[in-house]
């Protein structure tokens, strides 16, 4: 009997998407097609050769090797192949809904209003505190699975509605677990500085102390997240509290990350590249040396227009053809949480990354495999090269062109996790 996880895929377009792209930063709209190949690798009657779970050819189907002619090897044949999608930013485990703040906030009241008199991130926190782990894991499995459906095979996930010891590990616990069992990568960051509790709102030093002091090496001695992040903003914590925060993740073995800018310009892309963060994420009011610091950092721009259509800040976009132009690697994410954007869509954050952001479709498939890959800080997912897991996004659809295009449906026909298959439509069923 052949090994389940060996197999060959012959897919008519294949976007291999090499890490090492080219960077264009001079965008011309008369060489979309030449850029799209470029960055995306894209192989037109490609073959991916799974040997054990692991890539052991990707490559021109003319060109496989003797060992992927075998007859016996089970062959899937699709019509767009690409490496697994990398979701690099969630707030998955939550508790609750804020159905009633979104018709609060449509009738004119801002998000950081509603946050400041103790609703928002805080509404989510009472609700999660009185939520036990176990309840937690579920419904964070629900939500992971979700993404599973959509060629997702990582999905990193932050705690930060918990905002005491007790409850953020209680969080990361949850993400522990659903790692676990989940038939997707999923990954921890450390979010305890997402808002002030109440109970410290007198005294927000006394609350980053805990941070750094207790929460953090806690959530270290567990391993129980691979990144820091904080909420970098107007009506959050401002530079130098997070400066302090993401160095003393990064002093006990966290990769810092932060929500830059969402609200204002608060000085928190600039930091990002200061300190050399993998992702600034959000960027709506990051003026534009605070971008070129960045690029010039190597610090990836992951950007979320969900939180922007949900919120109705569409006038305040991140200004995502400019960060591309400026040399910054961009990540696309959906930011699923309670409060900025109720989404797990992220098939549509790409047509967004077109419409919007004026990337092209090529553009906008990097930038949730590669992009989102290198806002996680990792080489080894985002993109289809021998030695890496097969992780694998296998969409029925004419074109990848498509896949932007067509938004709002789900083209996935399969999505393959360390060479398992762990989801398939029925087309795939007889594989
Ligand atoms: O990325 N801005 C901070 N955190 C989340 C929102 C969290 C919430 O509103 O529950 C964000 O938009
Ligand atoms: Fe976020």
């Amino acid at each position: 009997m052949t090994d389940p996880s060996t197999f060959v895929v012959r897919a008519a377009q294949l976007l291999t998407m090499p890490f090492d792209a080219p960077s264009l930063p001079h965008y011309d709209p008369t060489r979309i097609e030449d850029r799209d190949r470029e960055i995306t690798g894209l192989i037109e009657d490609g073959c991916v050769f799974v040997k054990k779970g692991e890539v052991a050819f990707v490559g021109p189907w003319a060109d496989r090797p003797q060992a992927a002619k075998d007859d016996k090897l089970p062959l899937m044949e699709t019509k767009v192949g690409m490496p697994g999608w990398v979701e690099c930013h969630t707030h998955a485990v939550f508790a609750g809904h804020r159905a009633d703040e979104f018709v609060l906030r449509n009738a004119g009241r801002p998000y950081v209003e509603i946050l400041e008199a103790g609703g928002g991130i805080l509404n989510t926190m009472q609700a999660l505190r009185k939520t036990n782990e176990a309840e937690l894991s579920q419904s964070l499995m629900t939500h992971v699975l979700e993404f599973v459906r959509q060629g997702v095979t990582t999905v990193e996930v932050k705690s930060g509605y918990g905002l005491s010891r007790k409850h953020e590990l209680k969080s990361l616990r949850a993400v522990k677990s659903v790692a676990g069992d989940a038939p997707c990568e999923v990954v921890g960051t450390f979010l305890g500085a997402h808002a002030f509790p109440p109970e410290h709102r007198s005294n927000p030093e006394a609350y980053v102390d805990i941070v750094c002091n207790d929460m953090i090496p806690a959530v270290a001695e567990e391993q129980l997240a691979d990144y820091v992040d904080v909420f970098c903003d107007r009506g959050a914590f401002d530079v130098e509290q997070s400066r302090r925060v993401l160095e003393t993740g990064r002093e006990h073995g966290m990769i810092p990350r932060i929500h830059a800018d969402e609200i204002t310009n608060a000085g928190a892309a600039r930091l990002a590249a200061e300190i050399g963060c993998a992702s600034a994420d959000h960027l709506e009011f990051t003026p534009d040396q605070d971008i070129e610091a960045m690029a010039e950092a190597g610090v990836t721009a992951v950007l979320m227009p969900a939180v922007n259509l949900f919120l109705g800040t569409i006038d305040h976009m991140a200004r995502g053809r400019f960060i591309l132009n400026s040399g910054c690697e961009v990540a696309l994410s959906t930011d699923f949480n309670p409060g900025s954007a109720m989404t797990y869509d992220l098939g549509m954050m790409t047509t967004f990354g077109c419409t919007l952001y004026k990337f092209t479709p090529g553009e906008s498939l990097r930038a949730v495999t590669a992009g989102a890959a290198k806002a996680m800080a990792r080489d080894d997912i985002g993109t289809i090269k021998v030695g890496t897991r097969a992780n694998l996004a296998l969409f029925d659809v004419p074109d990848y062109k498509y896949i932007p295009y067509h938004f709002g449906a789900s083209h996935v026909e399969a999505t393959i996790q360390d060479g398992q298959f762990v989801f398939w439509t029925d087309a795939t069923d007889e594989f």
